[in-house]
């Protein structure tokens, strides 16, 4: 597959798009390969990575999306080589320091998903600290997916929901499907409408397994680092041609 390069003059006003999705996941791939084909180390791809990250949640903001999830970690990352785990946390501590301050006074909200146990008490310090000051806000809620799995989110909800059962606050036939989307870690999220991938992987890699039984997705065929407005654009385009059925049949059915 051949990947472009997606340049944009960054001048040029974006049309708005017809139909904007209300909540969108972003799986934030190919940093590793932007880097490489640059013959530049992966961690380059990373760092340029956040740059892309900035730009996309400006974008979404700009286009009125009322959530981004944007996948930053998975629980299966900590197989990498332990320099690149070291400068992705690092680079998420850079974010939360130095970007906080920018999305609260832009009414951003943050809400962080994912295993805090096993991380670096300076980690999840910080995202708390996120997570606090950014409560009351009502702007766009940014859902970061960092040491997320969602099997293992799945498994951590039936857990709990065993545990009612067991001390008789709950009884198995009440179990339901609200019931589990609500002990999920995005209880109270709408599922998304809407999911990105970009690097040409056409998979979810463990991503938001249950919210995306409906989602649409669109593959982009750019690295993470290359990711703008006009992509975030061209996605909601291909999402807005979409006819979205949940089951049933199309509103306006074709010839
Ligand atoms: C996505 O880019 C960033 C994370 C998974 C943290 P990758 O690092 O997966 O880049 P590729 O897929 O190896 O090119
Ligand atoms: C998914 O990308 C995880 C993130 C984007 C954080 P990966 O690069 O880890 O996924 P696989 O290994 O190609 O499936
Ligand atoms: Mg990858």
């Amino acid at each position: 597959m051949s990947l472009r390069s997606a340049k944009s003059d960054a001048n040029a006003p974006e049309p708005a798009p017809a139909v904007v999705p209300v909540h969108v996941g972003v799986i934030m791939d190919g940093n590793g390969r932007w880097a490489t084909s640059r013959k530049l180390p992966r961690v380059e791809g990373h760092r340029r990575g956040v740059e892309a990250l900035r730009r996309c949640v400006r974008a979404a903001r700009e286009v009125g999306i009322r959530y981004l999830t944007i996948y930053s970690f998975s629980s299966e990352n900590w197989s990498r080589p332990v320099g690149e785990i070291t400068e992705l946390m690092r680079l998420l501590k850079l974010f939360l320091r130095y970007d906080l301050a920018e999305l609260n006074r832009a009414n951003v909200k943050v809400r962080v998903i994912g295993e805090r146990a096993s991380l670096s008490s300076d980690i999840r310090d910080l995202l708390a600290e996120a997570e606090n000051l950014t409560r009351a806000n009502t702007g766009l809620t940014l859902v970061v997916a960092f040491n997320y799995g969602s099997r293992q989110e799945i498994a951590a909800a039936v857990t709990r929901i065993a545990q009612d059962v067991v001390a008789g606050r709950l009884k198995p036939q009440d179990v339901d499907v609200e019931m589990i989307s609500q002990r999920l870690e995005t209880a109270g999220i709408p599922d998304p409408d809407l999911i990105i991938r970009t690097s040409g992987e056409q998979r979810l890699s463990n991503f938001l397994l249950w919210q995306a039984a409906y989602s649409e997705f669109v593959f982009l065929p750019i690295y993470w680092p290359d990711f703008d407005k006009a992509a975030l654009i061209a996605a909601i385009d291909e999402y807005a041609r979409r006819d979205r059925r949940f089951g049933g049949v199309s509103a306006c059915p074709g010839p």
